[in-house]
């Protein structure tokens, strides 16, 4: 059942997103949780961090947050280990470079809690082949991966269902393609909910920022801008060079008109830039179109990329110093895996009592 939408603005941050609301209150105790990941795939994107990790930061205050690196969902695609290694712990560090408190929030990697693979294999129990099966994002991933489609590509919604019952999350913020999978995990709570009692899982709510909910590829506009694009001209990544940031937007696909209008349909390109704009400056998109009245697409792509590199910098500076001082980075994530991992094995206790296994 698709949940009630309603678009909220948040008085104090002024993030305008759209939040999933519960249908019923469940008598699971409340909670004040925030939880979010990505994955480690490869260096993370400008798309991540505007459409996930800066409203992490900006609703940080607000909740009891667990942010961290799904390296277990990453390997559902070939990766090189060593590769991944890295990019778990450049993953993590971009976090608190983008500005995650590693005070307040608690950090750390999906495979140092072993939980999320146990009530896994749980809900896997409970899944059904049909809703996997219908997930827009196997079939996108699946349709790459020839004849031997990976058992875990097809059961990756249900580790991420785990990731986010696990610690009883009441807010997850993602972008609009995570939705879906956000959906597949209310309705895997509520069916065991029904079967086992409301006190067994918190009802999860989708929160989707308003501004970058969906980036765009740079050089195909109607595609969302991916990690993992053929093309890289296309995904500007959070650690891209100062030349290559600004050959990337210079080269941005636009159309051949010149008027800047915020169109998604008509002007994609255009409408992809305008956005990005917006969601750094929070400045409404109608607002920077009338600023460009007169102006030209070069303009446009120049300060864009302008004003990304006005993010990127400082942030690319303290991943830098993050990784270079890596012992402060582990410590973190030392402590992370172990604070998660007691609201995770109390949550394992529940479930493992509930359907019945022996402790
Ligand atoms: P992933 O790693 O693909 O993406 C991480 C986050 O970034 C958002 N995102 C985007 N937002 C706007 N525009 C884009 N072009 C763009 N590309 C990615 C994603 O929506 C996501 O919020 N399955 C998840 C990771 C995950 C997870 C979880 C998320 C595993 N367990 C539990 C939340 C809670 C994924 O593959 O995201």
């Amino acid at each position: 059942m698709t949940p009630p939408v309603v678009s909220v603005e948040d008085p104090d941050t002024h993030l305008y997103g759209t939040r999933c609301f519960m249908t019923q209150a469940n008598a699971a105790t409340p909670t004040n949780v925030m939880l979010s990941a990505i994955q480690p795939t490869s260096q993370l994107t400008l798309g991540n961090y505007l459409g996930a990790i800066q409203n992490w930061v900006q609703l940080q205050d607000k909740y009891n947050c667990y942010f961290f690196a799904v390296d277990q969902h990453a390997i559902t695609v070939r990766q090189n280990p060593e590769a991944l290694r890295q990019a778990t712990l450049t993953a993590l560090a971009t976090y608190v470079a983008a500005g995650v408190d590693p005070q307040r929030s608690t950090l750390f990697v999906q495979s140092h809690v072993p939980e999320h693979t146990q009530l896994c294999w749980i809900l896997n129990c409970y899944s059904y082949m049909g809703e996997l099966n219908r997930m827009t994002q196997y079939k996108d991933k699946s349709a790459k991966s020839g004849e031997n489609i990976p058992a875990g590509l097809f059961t990756y919604p249900v580790l991420m269902a785990a990731d986010i019952l696990l610690y009883d999350a009441k807010l997850v913020p993602v972008g609009q393609d995570q939705k879906q999978h956000v959906e597949l995990t209310r309705n895997l709570a509520q069916r065991l909910n029904n079967l086992y009692g409301d006190h067994l899982f918190v009802i999860p709510d989708c929160y989707i920022g308003s501004k970058a909910a969906k980036v765009m590829d740079l050089q195909q506009p109607t595609r969302k801008m991916s990690k993992s694009a053929e093309n890289t001209m296309g995904t500007l990544f959070l650690m891209d060079d100062e030349k290559t940031i600004l050959k990337k937007f210079k080269k941005a696909v636009t159309d051949s008109d010149t008027v800047i209008e915020w169109d998604k349909e008509r002007k994609p390109g255009v409408a992809n830039l305008i956005e990005i704009q917006s969601a750094i400056t929070h400045t409404s998109p109608e607002e920077i179109v009338h600023n460009y009245t007169g102006k030209m697409y070069g303009h446009l792509k120049v300060e864009t990329a302008e004003i990304v590199l006005q993010t990127l910098r400082p942030l690319q500076q303290k991943v830098h110093q993050l990784m270079e001082e890596r012992t402060e980075l582990e410590k973190i994530l030392r402590h992370g895996a172990e604070k998660a991992r007691e609201h995770a094995a109390t949550t394992l206790k529940r479930v493992h009592d509930a359907v019945g296994f022996y402790t």
